[in-house]
């Protein structure tokens, strides 16, 4: 067996490995990264970017139906999902090339295929046997399904769905999570009726439930039916359609049963446990400097119990090989990691929720701010709000613990929402910043302004 040494062997090439290779090799180290499939994993080629650009199309084709809600006349003629597609994997294959092109660069051995850790520091690949210094666990996840409820034909996930060559006429999604709600808004934008079962009394349950109540508002008003707390008892497919059944007695009949009921770790078959691996249904316990068990074993991303996001992926990936080169960085702080749901309206949040909030610091006070007062909300014609949460009571300093938009486009206000929380900023230390008019970001000010006591676009 051909044996190759390396500084570090990383197994799997998604988010969290690739990251991982890039900062060690920048570091000085010699990397050996092993991928089966392609290069940037689940989140370039499955996930984050194939959905965002659907969601893009679907943006434009809510446009052209709308155009006449402000003067410009516009009708939405069709969706040519070949056209769609085409845009979406141009995205995806520009984006993958300039990878390659990175990873080669920076002289990281690539080898393609599958490897299995035997430990201790050792990963097979076929007849080759890569021994690293330190290993990283990197193998990502899966589309889960549940017991019973197979997937293929007319009940697909969201690896299928993300390149149907059909706009399906009547979709029900399975889970009002972050997928679900994302395709769910996808779906009904390019024109299909669609339906979410969600087993908890709220969509987006992971959210405060601010978010949940106004993403309700807001799919409610889009003709997105739901169905919350709700139990799924089955489904059955023909060559024509499924048939999903819930425990109410209702059946719902649709051309697509797409299942986004959570992502299970990528840890079958891949030696870890026999390897002597501390594993919890399925995910590698790490301790908060992402190590194993084993010595000079480390893990990183889905793998690892917590958010399942890419770019939580990149920061684990960049904080082993900085790690393990010796320059100390500080643990990751899970709720300081911004999470955004791309759904029209956008959902986006980091820190504490309100219950979470009141658990850790007892009094806390919360404020939300309406983009009713806010002029940029107005022209885009979006509804929503922006909630904050501080430690103790009115009047008293303290952090800005939490902080949770609903709207349109507001994905991208949460780039200062995380430097407010993981910066421990309080309400005055951003009220005193100035924030650009008309923006929606100004909003973000408006509701600091607020908490501080002194707001101005508000109706108190
Ligand atoms: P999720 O955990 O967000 O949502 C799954 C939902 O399915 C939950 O609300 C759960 O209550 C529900 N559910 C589970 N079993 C059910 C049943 N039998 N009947 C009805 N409902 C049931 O997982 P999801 O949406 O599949 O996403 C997987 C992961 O991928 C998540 O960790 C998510 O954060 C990540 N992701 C992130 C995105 C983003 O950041 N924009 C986009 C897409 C995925």
């Amino acid at each position: 067996m051909p044996e190759h040494n390396a500084d570090l062997v990383i197994l799997g090439g998604g988010s969290g490995g690739y990251a991982c290779a890039l900062r060690a090799a920048e570091l000085g180290k010699s990397v050996v990264l092993i991928e089966r499939d392609k290069l940037g994993g689940t989140c370039l080629h499955y996930g984050c970017i194939p959905t965002k650009a659907l969601l893009h199309a679907a943006e434009v084709a809510d446009s052209a139906r709308e155009g006449d809600k402000v003067g410009v006349k516009s009708s939405l003629s069709g969706i040519d999902m070949a056209g769609v597609n085409s845009y979406k994997d141009g995205v995806i294959a520009k984006l993958y090339k300039g990878l390659q092109g990175l990873v080669k660069s920076r002289k990281i051995t690539l080898v393609e295929g599958t490897g299995k850790f035997v430990g201790p520091n050792t990963v097979v690949v076929g007849d080759d046997t890569y021994v690293g210094e330190k290993v990283v666990l990197a193998t990502g996840s899966y589309s889960k399904s549940i017991p019973g409820l197979d997937i293929g034909g007319r009940v697909i996930t969201s690896s299928e769905a993300i390149r149907l060559d059909e706009v399906p006429q009547r979709v029900v999604v399975l889970g009002g999570g972050v997928i679900g709600v994302e395709f769910a808004s996808v779906f009904k934008s390019f024109g299909a009726e669609v339906t979410i079962v969600e087993a908890l009394p709220r969509l987006v349950p992971n959210e405060d439930e601010f978010a949940s109540k106004l993403l309700e508002r807001a799919f409610r008003r889009r003709k997105i039916a739901f169905k919350t707390g709700v139990k799924f008892t089955g489904a059955k497919q023909t060559d024509d359609a499924v048939t999903v059944s819930l425990e109410s007695g209702e059946e719902i009949e649709a051309d697509y049963l797409l299942v986004a009921v959570g992502r299970g770790p990528n840890t079958a078959n891949s030696g870890f446990e026999e390897a002597g691996v501390t594993m919890e249904r399925g995910f590698v316990l790490t301790d908060e400097r992402l190590r194993t068990n084993l010595p000079n074993v480390y893990a990183v991303g889905d793998i690892v119990p917590g958010l399942q996001l890419a770019h939580r992926g990149f920061a684990q990936g960049i904080f082993i090989a900085e790690d393990i080169a010796g320059l100390n960085p500080p643990v990751i702080d899970e709720a300081g990691i911004p999470r955004v749901t791309y759904c029209e309206p956008e959902v986006a949040s980091v820190g504490l929720t309100e219950a979470q909030a009141k658990e850790k610091y007892g009094e806390i006070q919360t404020l939300t701010y309406d983009l009713a007062g806010n002029g940029k909300s107005q022209i885009l014609q979006t509804q929503g709000a922006i909630k904050l949460i501080k430690t103790g009571a009115e009047g008293t300093p303290g952090p800005v613990v939490g902080l949770h938009m609903v709207g349109a486009r507001v994905g991208e206000l949460i780039g200062e929402a995380q430097l407010v929380y993981n910066w421990d900023a309080q309400a005055e230390d951003v009220a005193a910043l100035i924030h650009a008019h008309p923006t929606q970001n100004e909003a973000f000010g408006e509701a600091h302004l607020a908490l501080a006591g002194k707001p101005l676009h508000s109706h108190s």
